[in-house]
Order: structure tokens, then C-alpha cells, then sequence
């Protein structure tokens, strides 16, 4: 048995810590409260905190301040502010600098903090379980993180398979094959911050719920670094839906900017989206499937690299 995972609250709001053991009774986590500021980075100190749940005005220090001290000491630690009215610009600042990795605004509603923490607890345990992850390991998190996208399922795997034809192909050495393995097992553990009513929506997502998913890729790589992935994987979770042609995000690097691992599992990504059923889209056959791989070599993805995946699929 590891040790529990716990969730620290320092809050005006007596009811919340009862409200979160409830929620969380039939895990094995621990609600611990703190009554100032102070004291939470005393037990922050001596313990491992998944998630702190903090209000901004509390005795001798404010929650941004306090959320600020428990970021430096402990950084993989989910930090989440509960902002009043006023308190709003502040956090809203907090959330953009970092210092909260989300706020949520007074009075909170018992669904949507339930949400929020058990979202910081999947993430803080899906970082410390990569830490040190074998192999095996690795290919669980994945899975895992698989499940909450119910469309993709055995899907890491199969792009896995597809990007090592391509690196195959290309000789690459064996640590860049590795990196490519693992990096297309892990390219969208980001999503396990986009809301799942987000990522199941059976329909034309609006724009605004588009750019919460064109988020993942960034929030992958936050977890990539906080894990200490190899920067390879790192590469690879945060280009995996750049284009070649510069028009992808997240940051619309084109060609070889992108570095190649990504453009690997791009293109192996793509070839395996298409060929499965998706909550938008049917699947193509496989004939379907490599006709638009074609079009979409001249634009989307790196021509040769297509091209020898192509050449390199068994009939
Ligand atoms: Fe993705």
C-alpha cells in the first residue's frame, strides 16, 4: 500500500472539508484542513498534498500568497483558489500567472468541486505515477487515461505501432524509438483536464469548446515536464497537431520546425483517427483511409514521412 492520497482545504467555509470527506469517503484519500494560511504550509512541508483547496481571504495571509508559497515548495501540488466577487480579478490573475492552476468562484456548488478535485487528483497521480514508470506502467497510465475517451480506445497502441513503421523505416536510434513508443502512448494525457463533456460531445463542437481542446497538447506537455519525460516525449505530446504546413496548433510551427518524433506520430495519429468510428465521424475503410492520407500529405502532414508509412503498412 502506498501512502494516501491527501487533499489539504484552508477556507473561511466550515462545511467545505466535511462536504469534500463525503465526497471522496470511498477513496482512499484524506481530507486534512488547515485554519490559516500558516498552518497549511506546515502541513504542506511535512506531507504530500495532492490538491489544496484555498479561499483568499484567510488569517495572516491571503490564498494567491499561500498558493504562491505551495507552488515553489511543492509544484506538481493542484492548487485551486475559491474566489468571492471581489476577489475575482486577483484570481483570475493567479490562474493566468500559475500561481492557481484553476479558480472557482464563491459560492461553490458541491458538483463542480467535486469535479475540480477529483480532476486535480487524477492529474497529481497520473504526474507521480509517471515519475518513475516502467514500461508496463507507462502503457497503463495511458490506457487509464484512454478510458475517459471512450472513442479512442486502443488507440495509443495503434498509433504506437504506425509511428515505429515510419521510424523504422527511417532507422532512427533505438532511444528516439522508445521515446516514439512512449510518446504516442502518452501524446493526449492533456486531455485529462478537457471536460468530458467537452471531449464526448456527438456533434460540430463550437468555437469556444474548440479551443479548450486545442488546449491539450499544452497541458500534456506541462504534465511531460512535471513528470521529467525525456524532452523526445515532451516533443512529441506538445506538436502532435501542428501541421506542416503551419496551420496546426499549438503553436503553428510548419516543416521541419516540428520536430521529427511529432511529425511521426502527426501523421501516425491522423492515419489512426481516420480509421476508427469517432463521436463526429464515421471511420473510413482502409483504402478510404489512405486515399485521404494522400490529400493530406500535400498540406497537414510531412509528405515523406506519409509516404513511408504508406509504403511500410501490411496488407
Ligand atoms: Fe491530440
Amino acid at each position: 500500500m502506498g501512502e494516501p492520497t491527501r487533499i489539504l482545504c484552508v477556507v473561511n467555509d466550515a462545511t467545505l472539508p466535511d462536504t469534500l470527506s463525503r465526497l471522496f469517503l470511498s477513496r482512499d484519500i484524506q481530507v486534512l484542513r488547515a485554519e490559516s494560511g500558516k498552518e497549511a504550509l506546515g502541513i504542506a512541508r511535512g506531507e504530500s498534498v495532492a490538491v489544496v483547496v484555498a479561499g483568499n481571504l484567510l488569517p495572516e495571509m491571503r490564498g494567491v500568497e499561500l498558493l504562491s508559497q505551495i507552488r515553489d515548495l511543492s509544484p506538481n501540488t493542484v492548487r485551486v483558489l475559491l474566489a468571492g466577487h471581489t476577489d475575482l480579478p486577483a484570481a483570475i490573475e493567479a490562474t493566468h500567472r500559475g500561481v492557481a492552476s484553476r479558480f472557482l468562484e464563491e459560492p461553490w456548488v458541491e458538483e463542480e468541486i467535486f469535479r475540480t478535485v477529483e480532476g486535480g487528483v487524477r492529474r497529481y497521480q497520473v504526474i507521480r505515477s509517471l515519475r518513475h514508470a516502467d514500461e508496463a506502467a507507462l502503457l497503463w497510465i495511458a490506457q487509464e487515461i484512454e478510458l475517459k475517451d471512450p472513442y479512442t480506445r486502443g488507440h495509443c497502441d495503434r498509433v504506437a505501432a504506425a509511428a515505429l513503421k515510419i521510424a523504422g523505416a527511417l532507422r532512427l536510434p533505438e532511444g528516439t524509438l522508445r521515446a516514439i513508443k512512449h510518446g504516442s502512448w502518452l501524446h493526449d494525457c492533456g486531455k485529462i483536464d478537457v471536460p468530458e463533456g467537452i471531449l464526448n460531445y456527438p456533434g460540430k463542437l463550437s468555437t469556444a469548446d474548440f479551443e479548450v481542446i486545442k488546449k491539450h497538447p499544452g497541458w500534456g506537455a506541462e504534465i511531460g515536464r512535471q513528470a521529467n519525460l525525456p524532452e523526445e516525449v515532451i516533443n512529441i505530446i506538445l506538436h502532435h497537431h501542428e501541421r506542416f504546413d503551419g496551420k496546426g496548433y499549438p503553436t503553428g510551427a510548419k516543416g521541419t520546425e516540428i520536430p521529427l518524433e511529432a511529425r511521426i506520430v502527426a501523421v501516425a495519429d491522423v492515419f489512426d483517427a481516420m480509421s476508427g468510428d469517432r463521436p463526429y465521424a464515421k471511420g473510413y475503410d482502409r483504402e478510404e483511409a489512405m486515399r485521404v492520407m494522400g490529400v493530406l500529405r500535400e498540406a497537414a502532414l510531412d509528405p515523406r514521412l506519409v509516404d513511408l508509412l504508406l509504403a511500410n503498412l501490411t496488407p
